[in-house]
């Protein structure tokens, strides 16, 4: 067994999480900056980086007081090293890089993407590799083969907006706050997903990729109008973003690769609507369905410490003079999407 102290600070959660290669969480506590951010509307960057540096030595303290052990007791120190905001991002693997040489254990830089993509194997000790995922945050929507530990194949990416930055911004237009995601769905609950006509962008093009600017433009359009209520615009807006992505994902699926499961990982896998709609589409096409419970869809650490676990196993560690990197894609090698802006 090998026992990781996992840190995460990407974003706009500073979390601390203990867990071990046996899958169990020893501790975890998280902080949301959700009240330092609302009157801005979204992730202030400065601001995230300094309510992280603040929180974070007691975080970890705390983590160990609760697991009942210490730094000595732990096996290695993972920390997320990118993508993110590189303000948190820093704060997090310095000192990350500090308790490692402190107490001379090997340091793991995680790349947070790949803390997403390997959380269900953390909730499901069945799921082997390979898998098909979908990897939906708020800066992020792209589907995946996860061939193994830094093995994936991105068979398609948004060219636009991410899903999660689609429904923070049709929270914001409908005046229901940050972060979106949650008051969306929650509105969608009591609205008609019929009511607004809204487009699918991309729906049935040959390559599998997304884009959800146009959906966005149409959402304003629609609350503009003055025609509709906003519980319609919100189900109606979650309606297009699920039949999107199913569509794209059946693309997907066709183009090749037999995968025995479809996955879903990242901040918007907590949307229930969505999980719903995944599962039946995975059933239509004999695959199992895999979904991380709620609190590992968002942003966590013990996501980050089970990547850590994963590379641990397999013997790896990375250099004290690993540097922070604000882009670092899963698969180098993609090549950008036909019509792509700067996204990747
Ligand atoms: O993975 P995550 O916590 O952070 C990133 O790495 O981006 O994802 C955050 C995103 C936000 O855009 C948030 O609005 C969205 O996930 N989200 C949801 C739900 N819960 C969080 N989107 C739709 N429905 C939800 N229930
Ligand atoms: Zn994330």
């Amino acid at each position: 067994m090998g026992l990781v102290l996992g840190i995460e600070s990407s974003c706009d959660e500073t979390a601390v999480a203990l867990v071990d290669t046996d899958r169990v969480i020893h501790a975890q506590r998280i902080a949301s900056q959700e009240a330092e951010h609302a009157p801005y509307g979204g992730v202030v960057p400065e601001i995230a980086a300094r309510a992280h540096a603040e929180r974070l030595a007691p975080m970890i303290e705390a983590v160990l007081r609760d697991a009942g052990t210490d730094l000595d007791r732990c096996d290695a120190i993972a920390a997320t090293a990118g993508p993110g905001l590189i303000g948190g991002v820093m704060v997090g693997l310095v000192s990350a890089k500090a308790l490692a040489m402190a107490s001379g254990k090997p340091l793991l830089a995680i790349n947070h993407l790949e803390g997403h993509a390997l959380s269900p194997r953390l909730a499901d000790p069945a799921l082997e590799f390979p898998y098909l995922l979908l990897l939906v945050s708020g800066g992020h929507c792209q589907i995946l083969s996860v061939e193994g530990l830094s093995r994936y194949r991105r068979l398609a990416t948004t060219i636009d907006d991410a899903l999660g930055e689609a429904f923070d911004k049709t929270a914001k237009i409908l005046g229901l706050g940050y972060p979106g995601g949650p008051a969306v769905e929650r509105l969608a609950l009591t609205g008609d997903p019929r009511a607004v006509p809204l487009p699918r962008p991309l729906k049935r093009s040959p390559e599998p990729h997304f884009s959800f600017a146009g959906l966005k433009s149409a959402v304003l359009r629609a609350k503009e109008s003055g025609q509709y209520r906003d519980a319609d615009i919100a189900a109606s807006f979650q309606q297009a973003a699920i039949e999107c992505l199913c569509d794209r994902l059946r693309r997907a699926i066709e183009h090749g690769g037999a995968w025995p499961n479809l996955v879903v990982a990242g901040g918007v896998a907590a949307n229930r609507a969505i999980r719903t709609a995944l599962e039946k589409l995975a059933r239509e096409h004999a695959m199992g369905f895999i979904a991380p419970p709620m609190a590992l869809c968002t942003d966590n650490a013990a996501m980050i410490a089970w990547a850590g676990c994963e590379r641990l196993a397999l013997g790896q560690s990375d250099s004290l003079d690993f540097a922070a990197r604000p882009r670092w894609p899963l698969d180098p090698d993609a090549l950008p999407a036909r019509g792509a802006g700067v996204k990747a």
